[in-house]
């Protein structure tokens, strides 16, 4: 079976206890079941990590291609700082799709920006934790197209 790598950055460990007014009140774990079952309809199998480490998830990107046919990413606060994140996903050969909870274009100025989403396939953002949802189909859909 197709293999997805799931990556989760930082502060995303604290789902259902941060913020949720913004982030709502789901713990990561639940998320990651709904991811789960979600893959099993789609037929394809997942590995999931969280990190809060930027030098750990751009090694993660960097060893993906041997293993994963796609890639779907929160990188949580890197996606407005991280250089490094984004040339790894230009540099794996892997598809990559990248979500976010919250409507990022709808919040401060500082997260307006995706400097990684250019090297992305696409980005979900602003359908809660359906973004996640939404972006595997789009995962699995960059597989099989
Ligand atoms: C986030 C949005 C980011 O700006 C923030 O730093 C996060 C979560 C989201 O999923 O909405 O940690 O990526």
């Amino acid at each position: 079976m197709e293999k997805i790598l799931v990556i989760h950055g930082p502060n995303l460990n604290l789902l259902g206890n941060r913020e949720v007014n913004i982030y709502g009140k789901e713990s990561l774990d639940s998320i990651n079941a709904k991811l789960k079952k979600e893959a099993e309809r789609l037929k394809v199998k997942l590995e999931i990590s969280q990190s809060n480490h930027e030098g750990e998830i751009v090694d993660l990107i960097g060893s993906a291609k041997k293993d994963f046919k796609a890639i779907l990413i929160n990188p949580a606060a890197y996606t407005h700082t991280s250089i490094a994140i984004r040339d790894a996903i230009a540099a794996c050969g892997v598809p990559t799709v990248e979500v976010h909870i919250s409507n990022i274009y709808a919040r401060e100025d500082f997260r307006q920006t995706s400097l990684t989403a250019p090297a992305c396939a696409g980005q979900v953002s602003g359908f809660g934790i359906n973004s996640y949802l939404l972006g595997l189909e789009a995962a699995v859909g960059l597989i099989r197209k």
